[in-house]
Parts: structure tokens; C-alpha cells; sequence
């Protein structure tokens, strides 16, 4: 499972960037609008972050299939490296998709909440679904499962098409989305550094530094 950051925070992708084996960033209109700035300017300073190596999946504002297309090609000229324009499920939705497909364009599906729903967008030639997994949970849905089922019928029915879960507010969720296979998932800082904090991590590390320093002081190994 690969990890994606869930932000257009740019203070939040300069350290993910710099600490994280992250493989890129997934934004939505939500998340744009909370920075409240010029969009090129925004994207294109991720971008430049984050590299051309690592995917920059953005979201299309547009509602019918021709201009979802005009949206992904203008966005890809302008942004180049690895880029994925995210497509909410619908039929205007999948009509795009297959056009992009014909274009080369990868397409992230989005706003998944069935299992029904990703077979669809996987046959339409998605290269990702993005199920939303805590706002399943919290209308009873059971997030993890759909997610597993997901992942299950794509492996039955011998689909590419990736899960790129979305939508987290506790580390439990990643952990359970990581033992059913899923291929990748889009969190918050938060939840990044969540994943590896644990409080016996840092018992452990300072009795190591106390013991190193009551022999050799602040002498480090290269003083040697
Ligand atoms: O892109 C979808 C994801 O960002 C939704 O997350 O936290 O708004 O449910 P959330």
C-alpha cells in the first residue's frame, strides 16, 4: 500500500514531502477552497514540490462529460509529470472516463460509497476508485469493508483498476484498509504522523540517548 497526502496545505506537503515515503497529493474543491487562493498558482506551486515523479491527482469543477475532458487536458498540459484528474461517479462522470482513456489521461473516480460503483468506473477504464471510508462510517456503512469488497472484485473480474481509499480520521482505518489489500490511501498530516507515533517509540529512543550519554557525552559517532 502507498501513501498519498490529502491536502493543498503547502506548509503540510513540504514536510510530508521532505519526511514521508509519500507517492503524491490528492486535493478535491473543498480542500482547494480551504487555502482560499489563485488556483494555478496553488497546483502548480504543489507541483513544483512534489516533483514530476509523484502523482498530482486534481479534481474537475466541471459537470458534463466534455468539459470534465477540457478541464483534464488543460490541467495535465499545464501541470505535466504524473498527473490524474479526478472524476466524481455519475454518467456524465463515466462518459469522460472513457473518453480520457482513449486520450491517455488517467482518471481518479471519486465520491465511491459501493462496491457497485467502482466496477462500473474500474470498466470504464479508471485508473483509481476513491472510496470515502470515514464518511461511511459514519452513517453506519462500515467504511473498511466496502473497501475490501472493492478490492476483492477488481482482483475477481482481473480489473487494474487501483483503490485508492480516502476519507480518514483515525490510524485504525488505514491499518484495516492495509490488511485488505488496498493499493493505496489519501490522508491528512495529521493521520500521516499519527502512523508512526506510538509513546513506547519514545521511551525506547530517550533510555537510548540517556544510556549513550552518561558514557560517551554528546560525543556522536563520527567524533570517534
Ligand atoms: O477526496 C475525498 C476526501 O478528501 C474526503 O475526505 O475528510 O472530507 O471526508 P473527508
Amino acid at each position: 500500500m502507498i501513501y498519498l497526502l490529502d491536502t493543498a496545505d503547502l506548509n503540510a506537503i513540504q514536510h510530508c514531502n521532505a519526511f514521508y515515503p509519500m507517492s503524491g497529493v490528492t486535493t478535491n474543491p473543498s480542500i482547494i477552497s480551504k487555502e482560499n487562493t489563485d488556483f494555478w498558482h496553488l497546483v502548480e506551486r504543489i507541483r513544483n514540490v512534489i516533483g514530476e515523479n509523484k502523482m498530482l491527482h486534481v479534481q474537475t469543477t466541471a459537470q458534463k462529460a466534455d468539459d470534465i475532458v477540457a478541464e483534464a487536458r488543460l490541467l495535465q498540459k499545464r501541470l505535466g509529470g504524473s498527473f490524474y484528474i479526478k472524476v466524481p461517479i455519475g454518467e456524465e462522470g463515466l462518459k469522460a472516463t472513457m473518453l480520457l482513456k482513449k486520450l491517455g489521461i488517467p482518471v481518479t473516480m471519486t465520491a465511491i460509497f459501493t462496491p457497485a460503483q467502482a466496477l462500473m468506473a474500474a470498466r470504464a477504464g479508471a485508473a483509481f476508485v476513491a472510496p470515502y471510508v470515514n464518511r461511511l462510517d459514519n452513517i453506519i456503512g462500515d467504511g473498511v469493508q466496502v473497501v475490501s469488497d472493492i478490492v476483492k472484485e477488481l482482483s475477481l473480474h482481473r480489473l487494474d483498476t487501483q483503490v485508492l481509499a480516502a476519507s480518514f480520521k483515525n490510524m485504525e482505518q488505514v491499518h484495516k484498509c492495509a490488511l485488505a489489500g488496498c493499493h493505496c490511501v489519501t490522508v491528512s498530516e495529521d493521520i500521516m504522523r499519527g502512523l508512526i507515533s506510538h509513546p513506547m517509540t519514545n521511551a525506547a529512543i530517550e533510555t537510548f540517548e540517556r544510556d549513550w550519554k552518561a558514557v560517551y557525552g554528546n560525543k556522536t559517532i563520527l567524533d570517534f
